[in-house]
């Protein structure tokens, strides 16, 4: 519980957000958009395969059965921009739906180098769609696609595979609000949202028993520990996932198993985190039917279209912004 921050001259960001993160009084918090580095990339990939994680399947089959009504039911001519589109492996089925009917933009929208590099390689191959990546936070990335768009089209922006859960509710809903303030009236949003299940399956979505996401949690320490040259002992730290019933989300948690002191040099901070304290990194708010379209009209779009897996409880949610 105790904090003490050096002087610096220089600060990054990164050290800049993780200073202020870890030392909030209080719960400890790191902040989820720094998972993925190249390693957590890799990792968040082979959660993705896991048995018991199926939102990115489920995400993949609803593109790949309904990619051409989804694409019916678009404005055309459209451009297609990405928020974090990681590998951009399941946005393939919507690009070969669109490219038949049009020569395709897409813009990949992501801050991970090494997944944006994946993403081009993947899709940079279909015929009649140009891959173009920007290696940008979403929204500051998502105005350079929108202020650049072609005379006369129209802008699909996707946002799947539930990311929007890593906003509070509040949050996620001014998000929303943002990306329809960069859109005219028409756009489209097609939005992913993982759905409430089970507790049992939703914990252990986020706790497999082969220990891949207590790896991804833990990779977190260990790029700080590469990067801001922090000395965090990963032996000494457990992974977490708990089901907060108050606000419908899983939190993932690094909890210490004893009092320690930590140093994280190029952030000049030193910390003592005490025994059981945890540090929590990520969370993932699962949402009702229908709650998606509700953010939607709150915040200047219509619903017009609403697809829910049937083996796992996700759906996509078609929204244009009116
Ligand atoms: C990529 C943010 C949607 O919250 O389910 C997977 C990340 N974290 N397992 C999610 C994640 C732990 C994932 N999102």
């Amino acid at each position: 519980m105790l904090t003490q921050t050096l002087p610096l001259r220089h600060v990054s960001e990164f050290a800049a957000d993780i200073r202020e993160s870890l030392t909030k009084s209080g719960q400890r918090e790191l902040p989820s958009k720094y998972l993925y580095d190249e390693v957590g990339s890799a990792l968040f990939e082979t959660i993705c395969v896991l048995p018991e994680y199926g939102l990115t399947r489920a995400d993949a089959r609803l593109l790949e059965k309904h990619a051409r009504e989804i694409v019916r039911r678009l404005p055309s001519p459209v451009q297609v921009a990405e928020l974090g589109s990681g590998s951009g492996k399941k946005t393939r089925w919507i690009l070969e739906a669109l490219s038949r009917r049009q020569k395709t933009f897409y813009y990949p929208i992501e801050i991970s180098p090494s997944a944006l590099a994946a993403c081009e390689k993947e899709l940079g191959q279909i015929d009649l769609v140009s891959v173009v990546g920007h290696e940008q936070p979403y929204l500051e990335g998502l105005r350079t696609v929108a202020e650049g768009r072609l005379h006369g089209n129209n802008l699909l922006v996707l946002f799947l595979g539930s990311t929007i859960g890593n906003f509070d509710r509040g949050a996620g809903e001014e998000f929303l609000r943002s990306v329809r303030a960069i859109l005219h009236e028409g756009d489209a949003l097609l939005l992913g949202t993982d759905l409430e299940k089970d507790i049992h399956q939703q914990l252990l979505a986020y706790d497999d028993p082969a220990g891949v996401t207590a790896a991804f949690n833990l990779n977190l320490l260990a790029r700080i520990n590469r990067e801001l040259r922090g000395d965090f002992d990963l032996k000494c730290f457990r992974h977490e996932a708990r089901w907060n019933a108050v606000e419908r989300r899983i939190e993932m948690h690094l909890r210490s198993t004893c009092r320690q002191h930590v140093e994280i040099r190029d952030a000049g901070l030193r910390v003592t985190l005490d025994e059981d304290e945890s540090i929590w990194t990520e969370s993932s708010h699962k949402y009702r039917m229908g709650e998606a379209a509700e953010m939607g009209s709150r915040t200047g779009f219509r619903c017009e279209g609403l697809w829910v897996d049937e083996e796992w409880a996700f759906s996509q949610n078609l929204l244009i912004a009116e």
